[in-house]
């Protein structure tokens, strides 16, 4: 369980996430491909330019921390998500990967 305090933080955030997010999630895939360039042929490189995977990608993580103290509301996404991701062959070793980036992205943008 999530402590109160921890929550409190977390939903902070959203404001933020919800205005910088898709210059957050722009830079996470920028410098990802930079650091694991055999990442790159497991996108789909026409949503990437499109700019569809920056903004998939940051109203997640905007609605997970707008969310975190009611997840139930996003648990059909995400179920959503998960069987993609399964689909797709992402591996479990992948996911520190993205978390790595992610932060980074964060802390670069903000
Ligand atoms: C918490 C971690 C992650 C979140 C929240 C997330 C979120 C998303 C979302 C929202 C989409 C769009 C789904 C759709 O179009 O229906 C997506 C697609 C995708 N994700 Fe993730 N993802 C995560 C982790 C990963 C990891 C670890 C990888 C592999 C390195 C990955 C690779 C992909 C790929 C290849 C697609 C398809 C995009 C395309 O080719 O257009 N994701 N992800």
């Amino acid at each position: 369980m999530l402590s109160q305090k921890t929550i409190d933080i977390v939903k902070s955030t959203a404001p933020i996430l919800e205005t910088e997010g898709t210059k957050i999630t722009t830079c996470f895939y920028k410098m990802m491909f930079e650091a694991h360039p055999e990442l790159l042929n497991i996108f789909n490189h026409v949503n990437q330019k499109q700019g569809r995977q920056q903004t998939a990608l940051a109203n997640t993580v905007y609605a997970a921390a707008k969310y975190i103290d009611q997840l139930e509301v996003i648990v059909p996404v995400v179920t959503q998500i998960a069987h993609k991701h399964r689909g797709l062959g992402i591996k479990p070793e992948h996911y520190p990967i993205v978390g790595e980036f992610l932060l980074k992205a964060i802390k670069e943008v903000l």
